[in-house]
């Protein structure tokens, strides 16, 4: 018995032990500037400053199929690249086994300006996110120890925690910071809008893209506002509820009758790829979304003041102001981003 526990033991010193401690440490910290256009951070960037072995760490995970319960389904499943990290074609979101989830997959963008994460803001810190989706039922569908169990078992994650991070374990901590750092980077801001704004090369905007811009100021910019397009309010623009599913929105964070059907004021950034819209995916098409902007608000108690102004429900809009707009909001995507190889699955 006493032999049995002693090479127990040793198995399991050695199995903690960094068995790569040769390994020598050459990570090298990138350099995450602000765009000229942009707002401060929330995100603590001193706390967790990205690395490149730690925003490649963050990279792997951020694809690896290991983080569900069924090995197939990453984080990148549900938010692809080529449509500003939503999921494209998908009203709600799908994960293990094809279940359904109740909200459309929002983009993965700017990040580290955004004070809040999910459409009812469940959690404000980008660190915590993750939990959400790995143990959701209907997403990932796996919990968190036997995450870490899988990533601990494979040599290539040992190389890259023990190179990432000071102390180079593999634990929660280093983890988290990893997905963050890799999201963090993921700051879109190089649409023609973008060009436009800072005077830059490309950045020419036609008469229509300019009328749009002032409409979208006068009528959208009260909620979509900075360039983020997003104050990070929660609000209701009065959709009428969807009895069906009946989410109830921020109310289910805050437990508050006067957050009943507020949800997060999303960015616009690369909205015209990210189609279907709002939080239950309702609208096939920006057309659509004008057209209930102009027509079709539903007059409830918490309905937001912008949108009923004067007694007045929702915001007047003609076909040009229509037209404008649309030609303005596709000025928000960023190519440049949607191509970036430093976020693109290998
Ligand atoms: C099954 C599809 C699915 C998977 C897998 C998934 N997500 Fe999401 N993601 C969503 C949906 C849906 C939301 C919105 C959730 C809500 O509002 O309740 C979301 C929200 C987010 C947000 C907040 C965006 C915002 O603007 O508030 C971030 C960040 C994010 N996901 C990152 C991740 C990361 C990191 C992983 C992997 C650990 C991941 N997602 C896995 C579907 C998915
Ligand atoms: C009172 C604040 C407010 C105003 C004004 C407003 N919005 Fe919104 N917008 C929101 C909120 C809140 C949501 C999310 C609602 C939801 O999903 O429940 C939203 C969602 C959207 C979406 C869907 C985005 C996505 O990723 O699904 C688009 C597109 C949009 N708004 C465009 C506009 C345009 C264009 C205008 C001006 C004509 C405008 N909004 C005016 C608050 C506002």
């Amino acid at each position: 018995m006493v032999r049995l526990i002693s090479v127990l033991s040793i198995i399991f010193l050695f199995s903690c032990s960094p068995d790569n401690e040769e390994y020598v440490k050459v990570d090298k910290p990138l350099n995450f500037q602000i765009p000229a256009n942009f707002p401060a951070t929330v995100y603590d960037l001193e706390a967790n400053p990205p690395t490149e072995i730690g925003f490649e760490l963050g990279k792997k995970l951020f694809y690896d199929g290991k983080l569900s319960s069924n090995g197939v389904i990453s984080c990148g499943f549900c938010h692809e690249q080529k449509t500003a990290f939503t999921h494209h074609g998908h009203q709600f979101s799908h994960g293990i086994e094809g279940r359904e989830g109740t909200r459309n997959t929002p983009s993965i963008q700017n990040a580290a300006f955004m004070k809040a994460f999910t459409w009812d803001g469940a959690t404000n810190h980008l660190d915590l996110f993750p939990i959400i989706p790995i143990t959701n039922e209907v997403e990932m569908g796996e919990t968190m120890t036997n995450v870490l169990e899988k990533i601990k078992e494979d040599k290539e994650y040992q190389q890259l925690f023990t190179s990432a991070f000071e102390d180079g374990e593999v634990n929660f901590e280093n983890f988290f910071k990893a997905l963050s750092q890799f999201m963090v980077m993921m700051v879109s801001s190089n649409s023609k809008y973008d060009k436009y704004v800072r005077n830059e090369i490309n950045g020419e905007f036609s008469e229509e893209e300019k009328q749009g811009l002032l409409v979208f100021q006068e009528k959208c910019a009260s909620c979509h506002s900075t360039d983020l397009f997003t104050d990070d309010s929660f609000r209701n623009n009065g959709l009428p509820p969807n009895l069906k599913l009946d989410d109830f929105g921020r109310a289910l964070v805050t437990g508050a009758e006067s957050d009943k059907y507020k949800f997060k004021v999303p960015s616009l950034r690369n909205v015209a790829l990210t189609e279907p819209y709002m939080h239950d995916g309702r609208f096939g098409s920006l057309e659509a979304v004008l057209d209930f902007y102009s027509d079709g608000i539903s007059d409830l108690p918490t309905l937001d003041k912008e949108l009923k102004k004067e007694n007045s429900l929702g915001l007047a809009l003609s076909t040009t102001d229509k037209n404008v707009l649309i030609a303005f909001l596709n000025t928000l995507t960023d190519e440049e981003y949607i191509n970036d190889e430093r976020f693109s699955e290998y």
